[in-house]
């Protein structure tokens, strides 16, 4: 069997969690090995940089080369050997993230990440499909302000989540056919059947 690389992006609160560990279990309840994974992280470096990443203070620059830094090994230790093994690779987060939180939120240089993409998913690898979970950023504030501590990112004003949002949307727009977009403003049983709709579409799953 083929391996399938799926991601899934949205701002923070936007609710991933629950769908991708459901998506799981569809997967393994119709025979397929399924590897769940996560970005920043996946690997023992890439966590260790996880954390430095949504600790500490430093410039956009350094959370770029960090993230990828961090995406290097996880390809090299985790997504490239699951997807040789035809495994349904699972993933939170991957480089439209960097897009949005590095370039949209923060600002930075959109062609260097171009670049470190590049470089870093050497031979053009790219998720077979990306779920956003679209949320409003107003909702995604909402939700966040009743959570734990929040992080580094989660504790960002509403004005960087509206940036964040419009990075997806522009990634979106330039690679149409790998995204499908989910109305994340819903119950979840009305998301996971967008979720389910998509995959299907795709032929991933019947
Ligand atoms: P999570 O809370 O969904 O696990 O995501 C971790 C945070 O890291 C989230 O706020 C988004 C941020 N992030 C980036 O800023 N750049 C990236 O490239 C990735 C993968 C995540």
């Amino acid at each position: 069997m083929n391996g399938l690389f799926i991601t899934f992006e949205g701002i923070d609160g936007a609710g991933k969690s629950t769908h991708i560990d459901r998506l799981a279990e569809a997967f393994r309840e119709h025979g397929r090995v399924v590897t769940l994974t996560r970005e920043p992280g996946g690997t023992p470096l890439a966590e260790q940089l996880r954390n430095l990443v949504l600790n500490d203070t430093m410039d956009a620059m350094t959370e770029a080369l960090l993230v990828f830094a961090a995406r290097r090994d996880h390809i090299a230790q985790v997504i490239r050997p699951a997807l040789a093994r035809g495994e349904v690779l699972l993933c939170d987060r991957f480089t439209d993230a960097s897009f949005a939180y590095q370039g949209a939120g923060r600002g930075f240089d959109r062609e260097i990440l171009a670049t470190l993409e590049h470089w870093v998913q050497e031979g053009g690898l790219q998720p077979d499909l990306t779920i956003w979970f679209d949320l409003p950023p107003a909702v995604g504030a909402q939700r966040l302000s009743g959570a734990r501590a929040p992080d580094k990112f989660e504790s960002q004003p509403l004005a960087f989540f509206e940036r964040v949002a419009r990075g997806y949307a522009d990634r979106m727009a330039a690679s149409p056919g790998r995204f499908a977009q989910i109305n994340a403003d819903q119950d979840v049983s009305a998301v996971w059947a967008e979720v389910g709709r998509a995959v299907h579409a795709k032929g991933m799953l019947p």
